[in-house]
């Protein structure tokens, strides 16, 4: 009997302890909880966007791709994806004439803008010329050139100095011309034979049989990132550019070499513009009407040309069919930039709206830039030969 009233005291006197432990732990632990953690809000209404599809066709586009690309429904198998698969009408290159309904001001846009809606969903061309070899010899830096076919001399006076494919800096230099099918439009004299025996002498055109207009610089685009990653996908750099720009090879060489592998890697560098937005003015190469496209541009490279790693081409590649086509060509590389969560990085080498005056005959200043827009191909060719100059001194 003893023996059991004591444990009973015992077990009292532990169950008091507990009784106040836990009582002081309410009172101060849950005080300091209280004070590090911010209410919880419960959400008194419904907490989630309803799907507004946009007045614009672009962005009702991108709505369309968002929801047919979204993990979480594409794993519900949620039947409105098949609805919006089959209204995108992805891939297809027949005229979608079903726009002329879907954009209100459709009769009164300038005709490049109906040309360009008709086909804005059609994304691969046949290749008439291809250069398979191109990337034979693994490349460091692949230069791919957005091309004309009746500009021969610009493609010469490129091949002559900043393009020369081969061996520059120890480096394996790549170069490619990028061409769509000028005999395409109206009056046009036909240039294919003298394209075809170009092609033959240098190796360095790709072709592809589509209307090379301004407002398909975005076909030439994706039918390029296409092509690296079927014929160059190993190269370990990319430029793309215009064919009236001047690019200091050498520099680029330096500038690559000298990168962190981190750096390198996730590589997108040129001429960034910010807080741009679509031209509203008729009168503009850049118009683009509020029935098209509504927002504000993401950071975008100038197209007069940019750097960037082959790892981040192959990954452009693969997302590029989640973007809507976009009637301008650099805005468009902007958008799936931003897709893969990432924005092109400014570089002051990088001159797409030319330099000063007074700078213009100065081979310095070229020696320390890495590009410049733009130059004619005589005045390419002279610069080319003060920079290759050995005895040229510059601090
Ligand atoms: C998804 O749903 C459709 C009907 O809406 C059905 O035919 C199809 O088999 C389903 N697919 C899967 C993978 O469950
Ligand atoms: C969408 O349609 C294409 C062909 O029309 C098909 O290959 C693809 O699997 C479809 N995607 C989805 C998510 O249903
Ligand atoms: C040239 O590059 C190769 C490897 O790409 C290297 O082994 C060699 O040392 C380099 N030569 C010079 C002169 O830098
Ligand atoms: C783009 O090229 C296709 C194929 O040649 C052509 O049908 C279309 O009209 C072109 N688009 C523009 C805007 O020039």
């Amino acid at each position: 009997m003893q023996r059991g009233k004591k444990v009973r005291i015992l077990g009292l006197m532990v169950m008091l302890h507990l009784f106040v432990f836990v009582v002081l732990e309410v009172l101060w632990g849950g005080g300091r909880e209280k004070r590090r953690q911010p209410k919880v809000v419960v959400p008194s209404g419904r907490f989630w966007r309803a799907f507004v599809p946009s007045a614009a066709y672009w962005n009702r586009e991108q709505q369309k791709l968002d929801l047919l690309h979204n993990p979480i429904l594409k794993a519900e198998n949620v039947s409105a994806i098949d609805w919006f698969n089959a209204t995108t009408g992805r891939g297809s290159c027949e005229p979608d004439v079903g726009v002329r309904a879907q954009v209100k001001d459709y009769d009164a846009l300038p005709a490049r803008f109906k040309d360009f809606l008709l086909y804005m969903r059609c994304r691969s061309y046949p290749m008439v010329v291809d250069q398979p070899r191109a990337c034979e010899k693994k490349p460091f830096l692949l230069l791919a050139i957005k091309s004309l076919a009746p500009h021969f001399d610009r493609r010469q006076a490129i091949r002559q100095t900043w393009g020369r494919a081969g061996r520059l800096a120890n480096r394996t230099v790549a170069t490619v011309f990028l061409l769509g099918d000028a005999a395409r439009s109206d009056h046009f004299p036909d240039l294919r034979d003298l394209l075809r025996r170009e092609s033959s002498a240098h190796r360095d055109l790709l072709i592809w049989d589509y209307r090379d207009t301004f407002f398909n610089l975005t076909v030439k685009e994706v039918l390029f990132l296409d092509w690296l990653e079927r014929r160059c996908r190993d190269a370990s750099f990319v430029f793309k550019g215009d064919d009236d720009v001047f690019v200091n090879t050498r520099r680029v060489l330096d500038f690559l070499e000298g990168l962190s592998p981190a750096r390198a890697e996730s590589l997108f560098v040129g001429d960034v513009i910010t807080n741009a937005g679509p031209h509203r003015d008729r009168k503009v190469k850049y118009f683009v009407p509020e029935s098209v496209f509504v927002g504000q541009y993401p950071p975008y490279a100038g197209g007069g040309g940019y750097l960037y790693s082959g790892e981040l081409a192959l990954r452009l590649r693969s997302v590029s069919p989640e973007v809507p086509l976009y009637p301008i060509d650099d805005v468009y590389t902007g958008m799936c930039l931003r897709k893969l969560g990432l924005a092109p990085e400014r570089h002051k080498g990088f001159r797409t709206f030319g330099i000063q005056e007074k700078y213009r005959d100065n081979a310095c200043v070229y020696h320390s830039l890495m590009l410049v827009h733009r130059r004619t191909p005589q005045q390419i060719i002279e610069i080319w030969s003060w920079i290759s100059n050995p005895t040229l001194k510059c601090k």
